[in-house]
């Protein structure tokens, strides 16, 4: 295997459509304290949640190569929406040579665990419900289960500005969460790399009585697994961290730390340029 090659000490390569994946990055640099990021925000392209499938696979498959560039030892899909559209897409772009994780699996495999989950429900961008990409798989598994799925197509934008945990965000959120195809569910799954941010009021609209799933710390545990399984967890603390976006602008920076709570600073890589 190629990858027998990689060495520890090489940083981990995320991406995302924009900022979104930093619960991601976040989550997993508080798993792995000792592990180097790189991550990569193509704020040149968000959102990625209303481009067709196509654009998807092609950025993807560019961001893949870029992290590779950077000497990355494994590469993070920190995005639902390139989960869903360009995951396979980039797996045989990089082949042997790094392992590749995705969103969506990790979640569904925490899903099929629980066997008091009968009714799941799925909020995500359009790109990503269109897909259908969490019912397919959970249904692959076992399909006595019945997924719902509800586009929610303001969240990410909302939360990017920074509207949650207040009165605008609740009333989008309640409003969302009231539409009947969600209305009979036992518990959800937040399919957006932003919505970590919203989770405490998805719980207070439920009384919380259903189970709510996010991306965060279940991909993060799948990261920790998946490099212990293949003795490439870094021996050594490097927490020289890279933050990269294709377009950088101010407003990205001070959202950042919505997402990633230590300050961060944003550099661009003008890969489109
Ligand atoms: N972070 C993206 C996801 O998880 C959503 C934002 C977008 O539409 O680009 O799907």
């Amino acid at each position: 295997m190629a990858e027998s090659k990689l060495k520890a000490t090489q940083p981990i390569g995320i991406f995302d459509s924009g900022i979104g994946g930093l619960t991601v990055a976040n989550a997993i640099a508080k798993a792995l304290p000792k592990e180097q990021l790189i991550y990569f925000g193509d704020t040149a392209h968000l959102p990625y949640g209303d481009k067709s499938p196509d654009s998807i696979k092609y950025y993807s498959i560019r961001i893949a190569q870029f992290l590779m560039q950077q000497n990355c030892k494994m590469i993070v899909v920190a995005c639902n929406t390139a989960s869903a559209l360009a995951y396979e897409t980039v797996k045989d772009f990089v082949g042997n040579r790094i392992p590749v994780i995705d969103v969506v699996e990790p979640v569904v495999e925490e899903i099929l665990k629980d066997k008091k989950n009968k009714h799941i429900g799925v909020i995500a961008t359009k790109g990503t419900i269109k897909s259908d990409i969490y019912a397919k798989k959970i249904k692959e598994k076992n399909k006595n289960l019945t997924v719902s799925s509800q586009a929610t197509p303001l969240l990410a934008s909302m939360i990017e500005e920074g509207f949650f945990n207040n009165k605008i965000s609740r009333t989008i959120i309640f409003d969302y969460l009231s539409r009947p195809k969600i209305k009979k569910i036992d518990s959800l799954i937040l399919a957006c790399t932003h919505y970590p941010l919203i989770r405490k009021e998805v719980d207070e609209f439920y009384h919380g009585k259903i189970k709510i799933y996010d991306n965060a710390e279940v991909v993060a545990k799948k990261v920790a697994a998946v490099l212990k399984s293949a003795k490439l967890l870094s021996p050594t603390k490097n927490t020289n961290h890279k933050f990269f976006v294709s377009d950088y602008t101010k407003s990205f920076e001070e959202s950042s730390r919505f997402f990633f709570p230590s300050k961060i600073k944003l550099a661009e890589a003008a890969i489109w340029k």
